[in-house]
């Protein structure tokens, strides 16, 4: 079947929006319960595909899950894992799926991957994972696609990251909170959804603290409980939701928004003139577009730069600003492939690298546009929503995959916007 999502000119969206848990928070908490030994409840879990093959991910170790969508709860007991062992019809899924090295090491000493997949960003190698577990003292073999690591015990050791990398950060936690001793990680990725994966960790009895600027350490303990948590929410979606309010003029609330933790993204729509007014104590984003949104430039950056997430959105509703824009993604080598999508609307944007210069201009054109990644994605169906005409994008699981309900959400806006696939 040919999956599309239709969208038509709409008019200023307008309305509270309830948001989703954080996908880049839900994926590795899920494989952080492998190194606990019980019953976990998750709340506020989104519902994405990701999550999907995460919770297949569980169960083909031999984990018992209860997923209950109405409740967006998640039960899982990692009791009854017995195997290290996944294959590439499911790690080839997803890039975070390598997130159950670290867990599986930690607590069985090996584990049998194949190598993992994911959108197509670039290289995205996982060499910082895997020198950093070869430090603590794991040995690697690969043999086609498949990984066998194994560790008889982990040392706790300093390491030092090149790059503050997300997932080798959470990967490299996961693995010395029961290695015995004391680990460093400098130069370490401050995500708002690692700083959620460190609560879970507490909670389930690590013992790790933050030294400013960017220094985790981790003293290891014996054992780990199982827990209950709340997911953070997603500051991406909140992100995405507002670029859409903003290239259409609109006001929306977003009770739940983790505003703290979006400072320079919502700094540069104030610059761009439009109103943001926070809610109490860093939660909650009131926002209302204005009619003549002026351009900005910024450079991606590991947090709390602006986040790459959510250039591609940021990038279509600077194709309708008043001016020249530019834009520099330094964290991936192959996050502009949504420019050509763009241009087929009529956005004017030239690309030099990986800077590229965006030209506002008066009007959008609807097209027949591909989504080439999750946020890709989104950024092409924030344009649709401002476009003359319509536009239809194809590629969607690339939503499928990163969003929950975002067509819904954006329908419930009075964004004039339809779903032709089934729900995963
Ligand atoms: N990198 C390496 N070697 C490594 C690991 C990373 O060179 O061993 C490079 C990557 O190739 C990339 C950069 O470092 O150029 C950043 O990668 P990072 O490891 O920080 O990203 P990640 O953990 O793979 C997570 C999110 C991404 C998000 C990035 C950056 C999840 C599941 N994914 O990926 O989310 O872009 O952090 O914030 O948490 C998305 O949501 O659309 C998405 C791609």
């Amino acid at each position: 079947m040919n999956e599309y999502i239709a969208i038509e000119t709409s008019p200023s969206l307008q309305g509270t929006v309830d948001l989703a848990g954080a996908k880049n928070a839900i994926l590795v908490i899920m494989a952080s319960l492998i190194l606990t030994r019980g019953k976990s409840t998750l709340s506020n879990v989104p519902y994405s595909e990701d999550v999907l093959h995460m919770i297949r991910l569980l169960e083909s170790l031999g984990a018992q899950v209860v997923h209950d969508e109405e409740t967006k709860t998640l039960t899982v007991d990692t009791s009854s894992i017995s195997s290290v062992h996944i294959g590439p019809d499911i790690m080839k899924k997803m890039r975070a799926s390598i997130l159950v090295l670290g867990p599986l090491l930690a607590r069985f000493g090996k584990a049998d991957v194949a190598l993992p997949g994911g959108c197509v960003l670039g290289m995205r190698p996982i060499d910082y994972h895997i020198k950093s577990f070869a430090k603590m003292g794991a040995t690697f073999t690969q043999s086609n696609d498949l990984l066998h690591a194994q560790a008889n015990s982990l040392k706790a050791i300093d390491h030092i990251l090149a790059y503050p990398s997300v997932g080798a950060t959470e990967n490299i936690m996961m693995a010395a909170v029961l290695a015995k001793g004391s680990t460093r990680i400098i130069n370490a990725a401050i995500e708002p959804e690692v700083l959620d994966l460190v609560e879970v960790l507490r909670k389930m009895g690590a013992r790790i603290e933050l030294e400013a600027p960017a220094t985790i350490i981790i003293e290891g303990v014996s054992s780990l409980e199982s827990i209950n948590h709340h997911v953070m929410y997603d500051r991406l979606e909140a992100g995405t939701l507002i670029l859409a309010a903003a290239i259409t003029g609109g006001g929306i609330a977003l009770p739940t928004a983790p505003a703290a933790s979006m400072t320079v993204f919502l700094s540069l729509l104030e610059e761009m003139g439009h109103e943001v007014t926070f809610g109490l104590q860093g939660q909650g984003i009131f926002f209302k577009a204005t009619s003549h949104p002026r351009a900005v430039s910024f450079k991606t950056m590991p947090y709390p730069g602006f986040p790459t997430d959510l250039q591609a959105p940021m990038m279509a509703a600077l194709c309708l600003a008043s001016g020249t824009s530019v834009i520099h993604e330094t964290v991936y080598e192959n996050r502009l492939v949504h420019v050509r999508e763009l241009q087929k609307m009529g956005a004017q944007i030239v690309i030099d690298g990986q800077t590229a210069t965006v030209v506002g201009v008066d009007e959008l054109y609807g097209a027949a546009v591909i989504a080439s990644d999750i946020r890709a994605g989104a950024a092409l169906l924030i344009a649709g929503l401002a476009a003359h005409g319509q536009t239809t994008m194809t590629g969607v699981h690339h939503i499928k995959r990163g969003y929950d309900g975002i067509v819904p959400k954006l329908a419930a806006l009075r964004g004039r916007i339809s779903a032709h696939y089934d729900e995963c």
